[in-house]
């Protein structure tokens, strides 16, 4: 495999390329909350996630020899979408000193979400991964590489692409893959990084393979606190310190019982993860009360029914009033039936969404 340092490189002028990638989004277990203050993007406690291969991004990035100084162009579903413009702006100002090809180009980005936006699912991460995906794979193009096989500052094309959608939402690096994800240096998982996600090496027992997740929308509006802005009030926060070493701990703890099958402590580690996240949100200044009264009744079914049927399964929580219900997929029909008969009167207008964990990115060219 070649490495290439951009300095060194010659760029191919003059040409168009092209490419697309599917993108699904994340739902993290052990939550990245609070961003270090030195570095670009970079996690204050590692994190690790399932990828949701049913609730993605698709996403088609074509690279024209740059014309009017444009920068890029994009659309929403072919649709110019203005609102959109600035966070993508922001994003190739951050990433032009890693990418200094970028300047000979204008970037035609097209994008469309199989899921609503602004419901409180991480649409960024879908949407950064995609978007990453696509400049990798240009980026080898650009360098003249027949494959996905060239090394970029020292980095294959899922470490680079997780690297770059890492810098448009930290969230994103962690969609890249189909084994859980995990972003953030910790002890417990070899080559794991601040700079990008790595898959987890280590095997997962098959009672947490094949989970699903649907996701209850308790409240379909805007999010009253941005995660940027959410993510600062930890700089300031009593507790953050307290709150970085948790994560840690319980990064541990999750990877442990995801090798050895503890599924009840994997469960209580994630619910205690989703509740430790509001927790901080609660106790910052300024607070925030991001669960509705419907997010707490959907909870308190979801231990009542746990507590009743003995079945493994358990919920947590993003930024947001939305609930996740992650669940054994060997038990979809029992809680399916929960969901229709005793869950989706607390959803706004009976509105959910499910999907399988555990899928990978795909080339959609
Ligand atoms: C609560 O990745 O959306 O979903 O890096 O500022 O774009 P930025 O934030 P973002 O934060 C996600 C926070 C979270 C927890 C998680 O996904 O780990």
């Amino acid at each position: 495999m070649n490495n290439v340092h951009q300095t060194e490189t010659n760029i191919a002028l003059n040409t168009t390329y092209k490419a697309g990638y599917r993108c699904p989004s994340n739902i993290a277990l052990v939550k990245y909350w609070g961003k270090k203050s030195e570095g670009v993007q970079l996690p204050a406690n590692p994190s690790i996630s399932w990828s949701l291969g049913d609730l993605y991004a698709n996403t088609i990035v074509e690279a024209h020899p740059r014309s009017e100084n444009t920068a890029f162009v994009f659309t929403l579903a072919g649709e110019p979408k203005p609102s959109f413009e600035p966070k993508i702006a922001a994003f190739l100002k951050k990433i032009a000193g890693d990418c200094p090809w970028l300047e000979q180009y204008t970037l035609h980005i097209d994008s469309t979400n199989n899921f609503p936006h602004g419901t409180g699912i991480a649409s960024s991460a879908a949407g950064f991964g995609a978007l990453g995906l696509c400049l990798a794979h240009i980026e080898q193009l650009v360098h003249g590489a027949p494959s996905l096989d060239l090394r970029i500052e020292g980095m294959d094309f899922w470490q680079r692409s997780s690297y770059l959608s890492r810098i448009g939402s930290g969230s994103a690096c962690r969609s890249m893959f189909d084994k859980p994800a995990v972003w953030g240096v910790s002890e417990a998982v070899s080559d794991s990084s601040d700079l990008y996600a790595v898959p987890l090496s280590q095997p997962v027992h098959p009672s947490l393979q094949g989970w699903k997740d649907v996701v209850l929308i308790v409240d379909d509006g805007e999010k009253s606190v941005s995660s940027t802005d959410g993510h600062a009030l930890l700089e300031a926060h009593p507790y953050a310190a307290a709150r970085f070493g948790q994560a840690q701990k319980n990064l541990g703890l999750l990877v442990q019982d995801m090798a050895e099958g503890n599924v009840n402590d994997f469960i209580s580690i994630v619910e205690s993860e989703a509740l430790q996240l509001h927790a901080m949100m609660m106790t910052s200044r300024p607070y925030y009360l991001l669960m509705r009264p419907n997010t707490l009744a959907i909870i308190e079914k979801i231990w009542q029914f746990r507590e009743s049927s003995g079945l493994p399964f358990c919920f947590t929580l993003d930024a947001g009033a939305n609930v996740h219900l992650l669940f054994d997929g060997k038990i979809d029909e029992t809680l399916m039936n929960f969901v229709h008969n005793t869950l989706l009167p607390y959803c706004k207008n009976g509105q959910y969404l499910c999907s399988e964990t555990g899928k990978r990115p795909l080339s959609i060219l």
